[in-house]
């Protein structure tokens, strides 16, 4: 276990974070689905959208099956695995409505009173459709054998032209995308939910206007039943109309025999009902237990990427963007919140309150919209014509106090940084008790977990550093996602990747204190770590699936998209022109949508200073292509020559790659290493360039406070000649570059370009005391006020207790019994708690003790801490009863499982039940956590980064080739051999 990489995961309690591996592979694997549509009959009257958007290419989701080494016949058996990977995954996913075009269908139903021609028509139309089904169904079983897998049959079309909706005639759409020819301009939305049967009716009222002429309009809608429709156009009559339903890619269609125009409006209602959702996206419900022992239920929402659909038919693509007006009815004891203020409550003859809000005052994408019924207290201040509320359960009101405060101060922060003020009245903040993801920026009104939230009246600055990071990145959003939209989901980068560099940029300005730069510091190495995986993905990158969109949540989105943003900032000639040109572009785009292209334009047309860099030309190739570079130093006299190659760890040579980066290499010499002034810029373009230093200069140090995204080898003399100059004086450089060498010659050691003596692991135990004992043994065990103090001391206390240390493990035990003895009064500091809480979850006698200490606690930092310490047994029977625990979500919340996966994978032999358990329960995990999303790509990574053998890899192709195809792209499995798997996980 690294205990500094876990302790930044679990500090910053950031699903981000919990994603060790990228989860893509970059093959050119590009599949033309359209290319044979000969081979089905075609739709008549191709209208602008059908041009645009067929053919899609797809990048599928097959990935690390041992490219390098496959002869040909393999090579077919893995392009038809890649062709057909989505749907082999939503064959095994029983409960899951598949979203995939090639997934089985449901069968049609019959066609009402038919004639005998219809009836023969209908029984043909079902064979081709039963036996294109079954084809596409059974295609995949060869997709991991040499044997049996057929040659992949190039003009073999892999989705029907005419694909049959859910009542059996054809739907008018073949496209993931939505056809551009309608698009919304204002949704009301009216929402009736049931919390005692959880269930709601729906009634939404979709104002469009007609950009080409058309004969259908195309939405969204999922697992919506809907009862009635009508149509209106212009200014004629309401009539109602057939709504067919493509389920299995969420889309409903009403079909027209006479052409819509270019430039009319009309306007679609439809009523429907649904269940509120029992997972944690769409509208769905939750509950917790008040302080009084009663259960309390509440509903919210979750809408980004892909689940606004799930609560109101939609047209929800990011660059759909409309306004919308929500009401909702509920009982008088509950309150409902949404993105806009209360406009005004009417009591319904049921004896139900209806809330009706304002309509929006701004343009949004439906993946901002929200809404909450709940019974919540709230604290609220005015900062800057902004009402700022912060919601939890009344219990937990005084916790938000800190929330408050910092939300205040970065609101006014971002308002002049931007020189744009957040546009709406009113900013809600809401603690949700059951939340999966970290936190979400819905547009007025941001959900968070209960942890990233709130702040206990004892919690310590590092529980604090957790929530004012949350809400700077949650406030960032405002305008960069909110504000301006990246057009569709390729360039997801620009909303986290611009939020990620906001939050740490501007915590360094408004709480200091803090010392969030060492934070992203840490996330810049994480960042290089993974981006180094044959794995990773370009920054942009091309998504037609819904499970590739949720892989987009990962850390080159939001890592490497920081890493740059600061590497363009910290090479920029003027001061300001990074900041002139993000103002640029958002006043620009505001209210619209971008590509990744606009932002370059935008800093490149800003002309601060008489160097003129073109910003686009440098920046497209650090987002079009996936990796960085290593920058190879070689001198010889007053000639330095600077080399650049794809740093990319693999197991097999043949895979490096041609690719070239602009890189703009900082340096700094023992002429003048600390100041800012001292970085000099030499930009390298082409495979190699030179630059002149003068001949009496000793040294050379790259990537000046490790702003840059590349690695530096400065070969054995470069090497020899810093280390001598470290060996004189430590600070001849800034803490960053310090941390940047180490990093640097870390990870060339995993690349095999040096040696660095390692240890066997039971010396590498003594090694380590050897070279820490005596700062472990100085640290104390009472209140720290210091961050980075408290960031070492929970490092090497939780080092030295899990090796063994007898000090370390006395003073945990006795501090855990005075917590218990005391009723919980006697304080453990907070950066000690999950030293103590692990220690007694190791104990037989006090693991008892902690999980009933679990199982009262109240305050969520806390008992993330006990659950932590609870996974980290090594008794196989609490280890099996806990994962249970996780999956039920009755002690243990479900939103807690992927915490506890992890923990129990860190632990001797625990991912081997882990293992058993995800083969187990994958039906059960996927239909919890969507396929791709966070949670998953955490769970696979935790139990396979202990996978080191060829045999663990054989087993888990026999055992579950569902979980397989993930395995191979967290880039563990795809590597062969025991230490490629040691890269793998970046350890
Ligand atoms: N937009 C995301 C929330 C989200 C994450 C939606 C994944 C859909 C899928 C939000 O802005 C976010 O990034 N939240 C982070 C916390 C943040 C501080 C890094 C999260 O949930 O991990
Ligand atoms: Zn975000």
């Amino acid at each position: 276990m690294d205990p500094f990489d876990s302790n930044i995961s679990d500090r910053a309690n950031l699903p981000r974070n919990m994603i060790e591996n990228s989860m893509f592979e970059e093959e050119p694997d590009v599949v033309d689905l359209a290319k044979d549509s000969t081979a089905f009959p075609t739709f008549p009257a191709l209208d602008p959208d059908e041009v645009a958007y067929e053919p899609r290419s797809s990048r599928l989701l097959v990935r690390g099956l041992g490219e390098n080494d496959m002869d040909e016949d393999e090579e077919d058996c893995e392009s038809s695995a890649r062709l057909l990977g989505m749907s082999f995954m939503n064959r095994s996913s029983a409960n899951r409505p598949s979203s995939s075009p090639y997934a089985r269908q449901p069968p049609p139903r019959s066609c009402s009173r038919p004639s005998a021609r219809t009836t023969v028509v209908c029984v043909l139309f079902l064979v081709i459709v039963a036996s294109m089904t079954m084809v596409l169904y059974f295609l995949p079983g060869c997709t991991f054998t040499k044997t049996g897998c057929r040659k992949a049959n190039q003009t073999t079309p892999l989705v029907p032209v005419n694909p049959a909706s859910s009542s059996g005639e054809p739907f008018p759409w073949n496209g993931y995308r939505l056809p551009q020819s309608v698009h919304p301009l204002s949704y009301e939305v009216t929402l009736n939910p049931n919390l005692e049967d959880m269930t709601f009716t729906g009634y939404t009222v979709i104002n469009m206007s007609v950009q080409h002429n058309t004969k259908r309009i195309v939405l969204h809608s999922a697992k919506l039943n809907i009862t009635g429709a009508t149509f209106k156009l212009g200014e004629g009559d309401s009539k109602a109309v057939t709504v067919l339903e493509y389920l299995p890619r969420q889309q409903i269609a009403v079909q027209f025999s006479e052409d819509l125009k270019a430039g009319q409006s009309c306007v679609l209602t439809l009523e429907y009902s649904a269940n509120l959702s029992h997972t944690y996206d769409g509208f769905y419900n939750s509950s917790y237990t008040d302080k009084d022992g009663n259960k309390r239920v509440l509903a919210a929402t979750q809408f980004e990427p892909l689940y606004a659909r799930k609560a109101f038919p939609c047209f929800d693509e990011p660059a759909f963007k409309a306004t919308f007006l929500i009401k909702i009815s509920r009982k008088t004891d509950f309150m409902t919140l949404s993105n806009m203020p209360l406009a005004k409550s009417t009591p319904l003859a049921n004896g139900l309150m209806q809330d009706e809000f304002e309509k929006t005052s701004v343009n949004m994408s439906t993946y901002l919209v929200a809404f909450i019924v709940a019974n919540f207290t709230s604290m609220t201040k005015n900062v800057s014509n902004t009402l700022v509320s912060v919601y939890s359960v009344p219990e937990k009101k005084e916790h938000t106090d800190y929330a408050l405060e910092t939300c205040s101060k970065l609101l006014e922060f971002y308002n002049d940084f931007f020189e744009i003020n957040y546009p709406l009245k009113k900013l809600d903040l809401v603690a949700i008790p059951d939340f999966l993801a970290g936190a979400m920026e819905n547009w007025g009104l941001i959900t968070f977990r209960e942890t990233s939230l709130l702040v206990g009246q004892n919690s310590s600055p590092l529980e604090k550093q957790v929530v004012a990071s949350v809400v700077a990145h949650e406030l960032a959003h405002q305008w960069f996602g909110n504000l301006v939209t990246m057009s569709w989901w390729n360039d997801l980068w620009l909303n986290e990747g611009f939020a990620t560099y906001m939050q740490y940029m501007s915590l360094q300005a408004v709480m200091p204190k803090l010392d969030i730069g060492n934070l992203f510091l840490a996330v810049r190495f994480r960042a290089l770590d993974k981006d180094s995986l044959n794995s990773s993905h370009a920054v942009s990158t091309e998504v037609n699936k819904p499970e590739q969109v949720e892989e987009m949540f990962d850390s080159v989105s939001y890592e490497k998209g920081a890493s740059i943003l600061l590497m363009l900032n910290a090479s920029l000639p003027g001061e300001q022109q990074f900041r002139k040109g993000i103002i640029e572009y958002l006043k620009q785009f505001s209210g619209s949508n971008t590509v990744t292209n606009n932002l370059w334009n935008s800093l490149t047309q800003v002309e601060v200073s008489a160097q003129h860099q073109n910003v686009s030309e440098m920046m497209s190739s650090w987002t079009s292509q996936k990796g960085f570079p290593l920058v190879t130093v070689s001198r010889k006299g007053d000639e330095v020559t600077l080399t650049q190659e794809h740093f990319l760890l693999t197991s097999d040579d043949a895979t490096h790659t041609s690719s070239l980066w602009n890189i703009p290499v900082t340096y700094v010499t023992d002429n003048c290493s600390l100041a800012p002034e001292c970085r000099q810029v030499f930009n390298l373009k082409t495979k190699s360039g030179t630059l002149k230093l003068a001949e009496s200069v000793k040294w050379l140090k790259l990537n000046y406070r490790n702003t840059g995204f590349y690695i530096v080898h400065y070969g054995n003399e470069g090497w020899a000649t810093l280390i001598e100059a470290l060996n004189s004086n430590l600070s001849v450089f800034t803490h960053e570059d310090r941390a940047s060498l180490i990093h640097n010659i870390f990870a060339l050691s995993r690349l095999g370009r040096v040696s660095l003596p390692s240890p066997q692991p039971v010396a590498l135990r003594i090694y380590i005391l050897h070279q820490f004992r005596s700062l472990m043994d100085n640290q104390t065990w009472t209140e720290e006020e210091s961050v980075s103090k408290q960031e070492l001391r929970a490092a090497l206390l939780g080092t030295a207790c899990s090796l063994g240390e007898e000090n370390c493990l006395n003073q945990a035990k006795d501090l855990f019994k005075q917590y218990l003895q005391s009723n919980e009064s006697t304080k453990i500091p907070g950066d000690l708690q999950q030293v103590v809480f692990t220690v007694a979850g190791q104990s037989d006698e006090d693991w008892e003790n902690l999980l009933d200490l679990y199982v009262h606690a109240t305050y969520d930092a806390e008992k993330r801490s006990m659950l932590r310490g609870l996974a980290s047994t090594q008794d196989a029977r609490r280890i099996a009863w806990i994962l249970k625990a996780g999956l039920q979500g009755n002690i243990i919340q479900t939103q807690e499982l992927p915490l506890v996966i992890s923990t129990v994978c860190n632990g001797f032999a625990g991912y081997l039940f882990v293992w058993d358990f995800i083969q187990e329960n994958w039906d059960r995990l996927i239909e919890k956590f969507p396929l791709g999303s966070f949670a998953i790509q955490s769970i696979v990574k935790s139990v396979t980064s202990q996978f080191s053998t060829q045999a663990h890899l054989d087993q888990a192709r026999v055992s579950k080739p569902e979980v397989l195809l993930y395995l191979g792209g967290q880039g563990v499995l795809s590597e062969t051999g025991p230490v490629r798997c040691i890269f793998a996980q970046g350890g």
